[in-house]
């Protein structure tokens, strides 16, 4: 059986994860999660493809184009999250689990961030514990993709 594929997409401004408001994004590069997050998915018998984008049409051309060949999405949309109608569309036609990562608390923020438009489409989200997010993604993702695969 090839190894399950899981698709990781990064929105608008975390190409400058590291040195973009770091009190509040923490200090790891995207390549350094990207790397993380590789090696987590690699230990659950699963690969990666990664991919960021600034704008939402190069995340939706990337979505669909890898999409066939994938069996599950954690994403990260940035500020797409909270008005990116085109994207949640995307993800909402994707026929496969999907779990939602954001760094931060956006509870705890500013009250534009409240809304997720991605949310009710997505299996789950994991929201403000740091860049560990995305590992802890990982581990949720892999069993729902096993039991997507048994349907
Ligand atoms: C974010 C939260 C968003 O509100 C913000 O626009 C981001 C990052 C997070 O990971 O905490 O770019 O998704």
């Amino acid at each position: 059986m090839p190894p399950m594929r899981i698709l990781l997409i990064n929105g608008p401004n975390l190409n400058t994860l590291g040195t973009r408001e770091p009190h509040i994004y923490g200090k790891m590069t995207l390549p350094e999660i990207e790397g993380a997050v590789a090696a987590r998915a690699a230990a659950l018998g699963a690969e990666t493809r990664a991919f960021q984008a600034n704008s939402e049409g190069a995340l939706i051309d990337w979505l669909q184009q890898e999409q066939s060949g994938a069996d599950g999405v954690v994403i990260n949309a940035g500020a797409l999250t909270h008005y990116g109608v085109a994207l949640r569309d995307a993800i909402a036609a994707c026929d496969m689990p999907v779990i939602e990562v954001h760094i931060s608390n956006v509870w705890k923020r500013e009250a534009f961030r409240h809304e997720s438009l991605l949310s009710p489409v997505v299996a789950g989200a994991i929201v403000g514990l740091g860049t560990q997010g995305y590992l802890l993604a990982v581990d949720a993702l892999v069993p729902l993709i096993e039991a997507a695969k048994q349907r």
